[in-house]
């Protein structure tokens, strides 16, 4: 537990130097709320109770457009742009943010996930056969946590899986703690330039690229840039944090054996399993920021317009007054109130694929290596230091 009573300003984001990194560090400001110093060295507010934290999420008074003045900058950005990039619908608010979301909302509804089942199946156990073939030991993150998701996306937006290496290892520059902000916006324009020469190439595919050129683009609702900011935001979004999820989840349940052995013997309760994984593990660690547009009372504590939030959602999932013994894993306590898909507007587009993704991934990969175990000792296990958080490698046998 992160003692947050004391005078001296706390220094976020909390990254362990001890202790089990599986697992967030717990985190408790005596009322919920408090201060926090950023990199950048800016000052700003951090709720950590579960009331307070979708209190923040829900309400209009907080913007997630991070050129707004106060918004918290957990890395320095050489120079704010005016507005949030054309398409990154994650950091705009109100109708912006609406009128792109709404485009994309019939593709991720459960209804649509559930025709891509098959193709998410074939993809997994094609991951496993390859992994197998390779043998043992080998690096499940590399074969299949990876992979998987990667292929998935790939299908889904009509991006050339042959290109993974490209985008992979860009998203990858974007996303680490060390990589100095220059170099990730750089990574982040290699990536969209080349989706912007897919979308200016498009001619009438089954793919979503494809289909929302012809339909949105063609049409004047949507502009060329903002769906090559769409595609890129997909594109990392859909598969860094389920990769992630994939290979933690395996980690946990390696380091949990009766758990797995229950959940083996009980597959039809795979999908409560995956809601606790999501919530024990809460891989989005550095929380979601927001600047207040609004004075509004949290907790007692009055925030002002114009400054910073950080709503931290994986200190929300572990809110000892919502989840009992939160630091457990439990994969039948049916942790249904978790937020790591976030709360209110924004809350993830892809959590239909995300979740399909995980059940399927963790149900063939339990069933098809009966004897999957780790290759190293758990202490041994790399993390990686990234704004979310995840396993470096994951070496298994079977
Ligand atoms: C938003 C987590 C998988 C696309 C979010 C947010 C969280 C999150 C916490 C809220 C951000 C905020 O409020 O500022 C996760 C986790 C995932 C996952 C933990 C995997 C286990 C995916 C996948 C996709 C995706 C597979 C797409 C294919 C998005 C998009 C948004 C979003 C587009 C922005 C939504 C909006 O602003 O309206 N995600 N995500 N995510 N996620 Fe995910």
């Amino acid at each position: 537990m992160i003692d947050t009573s004391g005078t001296n300003m706390l220094r976020f984001p909390f990254r362990p130097r001890h202790g089990d990194p599986l697992t967030p560090r717990a985190v408790s400001f005596p009322d919920g709320i408090g201060q926090v110093e950023l990199p950048t060295g800016q000052i700003t507010w951090l709720v950590s109770r579960h009331e307070y934290v979708r209190q923040v999420l829900r309400s209009p008074d907080f913007s997630s457009d991070f050129t707004k003045p106060g918004f918290p900058m957990i890395r320095a950005l050489p120079q704010l742009p005016d507005g949030p990039p054309p398409g990154m619908f994650i950091r705009m608010d109100g109708l912006d943010h609406a009128r792109l979301r709404r485009m994309l909302v019939p593709e991720f509804m459960i209804r649509h996930i559930r025709t891509l089942e098959p193709l998410i199946r074939e993809t997994v156990v094609g991951a496993l056969d390859a992994m197998r073939a390779h043998g043992a030991p080998a690096d499940l993150v590399e074969w299949f946590a990876l992979p998987v998701p990667s292929m998935v996306i790939c299908h889904l937006l009509g991006v050339p899986y042959s290109d993974h290496t490209f985008f992979q290892e860009r998203s990858r520059v974007m996303l680490a703690w060390s990589t100095p902000p220059q170099e990730a916006l750089a990574a982040r324009d290699e990536i969209r330039d080349y989706l912007d020469k897919l979308v200016r190439q498009r001619d009438g595919g089954a793919d979503l690229i494809s289909r929302l050129a012809a339909e949105r683009v063609a049409t004047g609702e949507m502009t060329a840039d903002e769906l090559s900011g769409v595609a890129l935001l997909l594109l990392v979004a859909g598969h860094e944090t389920t990769s992630n999820m994939i290979g933690l989840s395996t980690l946990a349940l390696l380091r949990n054996p009766e758990q797995m052995r229950r959940l083996r013997a009980e597959p039809e309760s795979m999908d409560d399993a995956v809601e606790e994984l999501l919530r024990y593990l809460s891989i989005v660690r550095t929380g979601l920021t927001r600047a207040a547009v609004a004075d509004t009372e949290i907790g007692g504590q009055v925030v002002k317009a114009g400054e910073g939030v950080i709503a931290l959602v994986s200190a929300a999932n572990h809110d000892t007054a919502v989840f009992a013994e939160p630091g457990d894993l439990d994969l039948s306590r049916g942790s249904h109130q978790h937020m790591a898909f976030g709360f209110g507007v924004h809350q993830c587009l892809g959590q239909p694929l995300a979740r399909a993704e995980l059940r399927i991934a963790l149900t063939e990969l339990l069933t098809r290596l009966p004897g999957l175990a780790l290759a190293v000792d758990p202490a041994e296990v790399e993390y990686r230091d990234a704004l979310i958080f995840g396993a470096q490698r994951l070496p298994v046998t079977w």
